[in-house]
């Protein structure tokens, strides 16, 4: 059961900044894209490499490229593709399926309205994509679903997790690690986050 929680200065202080009540839509979003690239960035800090022979201008040379599995970006909607455009200005390659589920105020439980993905994802590493995992409903839901279309090998980044989120969703998916820039204290009685931003779909797009 791994979780990485990204200390990293600059997403700390863009967190901050995306937390404040007074943050703009259009500043939220940006903020949002610039973590996205930075959480990328750590998400794929351990992919493994290859040394391949090439030239440069003066010489031959042994030189490491990306050699694992090809990368498929997994946003869960709406809020998800906030990271979109952040994660593919890093891995321009990437293949990116979207994943339609909304969070039924009520009951809280996830429920599908939309799925489409590549026709190789199985044979790809998987970047599951939420700013929020809160009750974590929409998360297990997530990897289910790539997990029935054949997938293996999953990640997922978030922004702010839940204590309750990060429990319930490695009780369904042990074997899948988290990225989180922060794990805030609970949810209140309608599933939110506490103190987190709000909601993030709704601060992104309104
Ligand atoms: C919110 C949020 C996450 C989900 C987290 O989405 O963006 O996707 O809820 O909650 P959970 O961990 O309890 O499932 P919402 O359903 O509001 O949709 P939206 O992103 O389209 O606003």
């Amino acid at each position: 059961r791994e979780v990485h929680v990204v200390r990293h200065p600059l997403v700390q202080h863009k967190l901050t900044l995306m937390r404040q009540v007074e943050r703009s839509t259009q500043g939220f979003r940006r903020l949002l894209n610039e973590i996205g690239m930075l959480l990328a960035y750590e998400v794929t800090r351990d992919l493994p490499l290859e040394n391949v022979e090439i030239e440069t201008p003066l010489t031959p040379m042994k030189s490491p490229l990306l050699a694992g599995k090809k990368l498929v970006f997994a946003p869960i909607l709406r809020a998800g593709m906030g990271f979109v455009d952040g994660m593919l200005d890093l891995v321009p390659s990437a293949r990116v399926a979207h994943i339609g589920l909304y969070r039924d105020p009520k009951t809280l439980q996830a429920v599908e309205y939309y799925f489409k993905a590549p026709p190789d994802v199985a044979e790809r590493l998987v970047i599951v994509l939420d700013p929020m995992l809160a009750t974590a409903n929409s998360a297990v839901a997530a990897i289910d679903r790539l997990k029935e279309r054949g997938c293996h090998d999953l990640r997922l980044v978030c922004l702010l997790a839940a204590p309750e989120g990060i429990e319930r969703f490695h009780g369904a998916h042990p074997e899948v690690p988290i990225w989180t820039a922060a794990i805030d204290s609970h949810l209140n009685e309608h599933g939110y986050i506490v103190p987190g931003l709000g909601d993030a779909g709704d601060r992104m797009f309104g």
